[in-house]
C-alpha cells in the first residue's frame, strides 16, 4: 500500500518473552518490517529479555531466523537486515526473583528517550514484571507497557490485572493490544462509516435488518493445550476480537480520532447490550466443539484427541446479541466463531431491510436484501450487494451483483500486520487502537453471564465435523428468526 512512511523519535523496545513464539512470529518480523520502510530513527534499539541465558549474538541469531522464517523471501534485504539486527541486545531476567533488571537498567541508560515495555509473556507474570520495573526506577514519564490477551478469564480477574498494572503505570501509558483492531480493514470499517456521507443515513434500525459477524478459523487447537483448554471461544475470540469489531460497526460517530473520543463510543455501545441472562443463553446462543473431520484436504483430528483429554470447552460459539439503545433496537447482530471451520474467513455483513413494494412480477425472480459486505481476511475488501436487471433480451428479470472493491486490486505493495501498526502507535503513544480499562471489564460484565448460564445450566457443547460451519444449532439460531448466514466462501 502506498502511503508516506514518517519516521518516529528514537526508542527503546524491550520485548519480555524475546525468545517466545509471539516475538519470533510476529514482534520481531514487525519490527524488521518497519526497519525495511526507514520508519526507525537512530539510535533506536530492541532488548530481548528472558530467562534462557544468551549472549546478544544469540538473540540476534534467533531474531534472524524468525524474520527469514516469517517474512518473504522477496521482502527481505541483507543491507537492512544487518541494520536491524544491530539494534538488538539481550538481557537474560528472572520475571519471578527480579535477577536480571539491574543489568537491564544498564541497557536503557538514557531516561529521556521513550520506553516500550513489551509483555510477550503470560498474564500470571504482569504483575511481577511492571512491579520490577517501578522498584528499578525504570519506568519513566515516557514509558509504555504493552500487554496482550488474555486480560483475565472474569471480570473479577480482569480488574485484578488492571489495578496490579496501574499500580506501576497510568492508563495513558498502558496499551492493550487487541490486534483485530491494528487489520487494514477494520480501520477501514471507520472510514467507510465516517468518510463517505452515503451510509450514515441508512446506519440504523429503520434501514438494517441486521448485522452478521464472523471470525471463521480452520486451524485447530495448534500447540496452546494449556491455555486455549482453561479457556474456550467465548474468551478467546469474542470477549475481544468480536466484541470489537460490534463496537466498530455499532458506535455513533466519535468527534474525533482522539483515543478518548473512539473509546468513549466503543465504551457506549458495550454498556448498552443486552445482558443474556439463564433462561435465554439455550436460546441465544450456541457452543460446539469440533470432532474428527477434514481441513485443508486432509483429515484432522476431534478436540478430544488433539487434547489428549476429555473436556467440554467450546471451539465454536454463536450468539445472537442485541444492543438496546436508540440507534440498534429490534436490530440482531449474529455473531459467530470457531476453530476447523469450513474456511479462514472473516467478515462483516451489514443486511438492510426489504423494499417496502416491489413493482416486478413474479417472473423477475426473487429481490434479495441489499448486503454490505465488509471482508477483513483474506482477501480484504468491501462489496456492496444490490439488485440489477439481468442483462438482454427476455423481459425484466432481477439478479443481484456485488459492487466489488477488493484492496488487492485496488492498491499496489505489501499489507502491512497489524502488529506492524501497533507497534508504531505504542511508539507514537497513540492509543486509538487500544483497548481502554474501563472497554476491556465492559466487555467482561457481557461476557461472565453467559458463561454462568453454560455452567449453571450444563450448556452442551455440541459436536460438529471439522471442516463444516459448526453445530446444526447454529444455523437454527439464525434460521428461527427467518434469516440466514451469508455464505461464506
Ligand atoms: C487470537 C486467538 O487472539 O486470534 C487465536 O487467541 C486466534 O485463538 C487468533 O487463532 C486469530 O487471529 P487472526 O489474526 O489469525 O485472525
Amino acid at each position: 500500500m502506498t502511503s508516506q512512511i514518517i519516521p518516529v523519535d528514537p526508542f527503546d523496545f524491550i520485548i519480555f518473552g524475546g525468545t517466545g513464539d509471539l516475538s519470533e512470529r510476529k514482534l520481531l518480523p514487525a519490527l524488521y518490517h518497519r526497519q525495511r520502510d526507514h520508519q526507525f530513527s537512530e539510535p533506536t534499539r530492541i532488548i530481548g529479555a528472558s530467562r534462557t541465558k544468551m549472549e546478544d549474538k544469540e538473540f540476534r541469531a534467533f531474531a534472524k531466523k524468525a524474520i527469514s522464517d516469517h517474512v518473504k523471501p522477496e521482502y527481505i534485504e541483507e543491507a537492512e537486515l544487518k541494520k536491524f539486527l544491530d539494534r538488538l541486545s539481550y538481557v537474560a531476567i528472572d520475571a519471578k526473583s527480579g535477577d536480571g533488571f539491574a543489568e537491564l537498567k544498564k541497557s536503557v541508560a538514557d531516561s529521556k528517550r521513550i520506553r516500550v515495555f513489551y509483555l510477550a509473556v503470560a498474564p500470571s507474570l504482569f504483575g511481577d514484571i511492571s512491579d520490577h520495573l517501578k522498584e528499578h526506577k525504570l519506568v519513566t514519564a515516557d514509558s509504555r507497557i504493552v500487554v496482550e490477551k488474555p486480560i483475565g478469564r472474569d471480570l473479577e480477574s480482569a480488574k485484578a490485572l488492571n489495578d496490579i498494572i496501574g499500580d506501576d503505570f497510568g492508563e495513558h501509558q498502558i496499551f492493550r493490544i487487541d490486534h483485530y483492531l491494528g487489520k487494514e480493514t477494520v480501520q477501514n470499517l471507520m472510514a467507510l462509516r465516517f468518510a463517505n456521507a452515503l451510509y450514515e443515513p441508512l446506519w440504523n434500525s429503520a434501514n438494517i435488518d441486521h448485522v452478521q459477524i464472523t471470525v471463521a478459523e480452520t486451524v485447530g487447537l495448534e500447540d496452546r493445550v494449556t491455555y486455549y483448554d482453561k479457556a474456550g471461544a467465548l474468551r478467546d475470540m469474542v470477549q475481544n476480537h468480536m466484541l470489537q469489531l460490534l463496537c466498530l460497526v455499532a458506535m455513533e460517530a466519535p468527534a474525533s480520532m482522539e483515543a478518548n473520543a473512539v473509546r468513549d463510543e466503543k465504551l457506549k455501545v458495550l454498556n448498552a447490550l443486552k445482558r443474556v441472562n439463564g433462561n435465554e443463553a439455550p436460546k441465544h446462543t450456541v457452543r460446539g466443539q469440533y470432532r474428527a473431520g477434514a481441513s485443508a484436504g486432509g483429515p484432522v483430528k476431534g478436540y478430544i484427541e488433539e487434547l489428549g483429554s476429555e473436556s467440554t470447552t467450546e471451539t465454536f460459539v454463536a450468539i445472537k446479541a442485541e444492543i438496546a439503545n436508540w440507534r440498534w433496537a429490534g436490530v440482531p447482530f449474529y455473531l459467530r466463531t470457531g476453530k476447523r471451520l469450513a474456511s479462514r474467513v472473516s467478515e462483516i455483513v451489514i443486511e438492510f431491510k426489504p423494499i417496502p413494494h416491489s413493482i416486478f412480477g413474479e417472473s423477475a425472480g426473487p429481490i434479495f436484501n441489499n448486503q454490505l459486505v465488509i471482508r477483513l481476511q483474506p482477501d480484504e475488501g468491501v462489496k456492496q450487494f444490490i439488485m440489477i436487471k439481468d442483462p438482454g433480451p427476455g423481459g425484466m428479470r432481477l439478479r443481484q451483483i456485488p459492487l466489488d472493491m477488493s484492496f488487492a486490486q485496488s492498491f499496489d505493495g505489501r499489507a502491512p500486520d497489524a502488529y506492524e501498526r501497533l507497534i508504531m502507535d505504542v511508539v507514537r503513544g497513540n492509543q486509538t487502537l487500544f483497548m481502554r480499562r474501563d472497554e476491556v471489564e465492559a466487555a467482561w460484565k457481557w461476557i461472565d453471564p453467559i458463561q454462568h448460564a453454560w455452567e449453571a445450566s450444563r450448556q452442551e457443547a455440541q459436536g460438529y465435523t471439522a471442516g463444516t460451519w459448526g453445530p446444526s444449532a447454529s444455523i437454527a439460531l439464525i434460521e428461527r428468526d427467518g434469516r440466514t448466514w451469508h455464505e461464506s466462501n
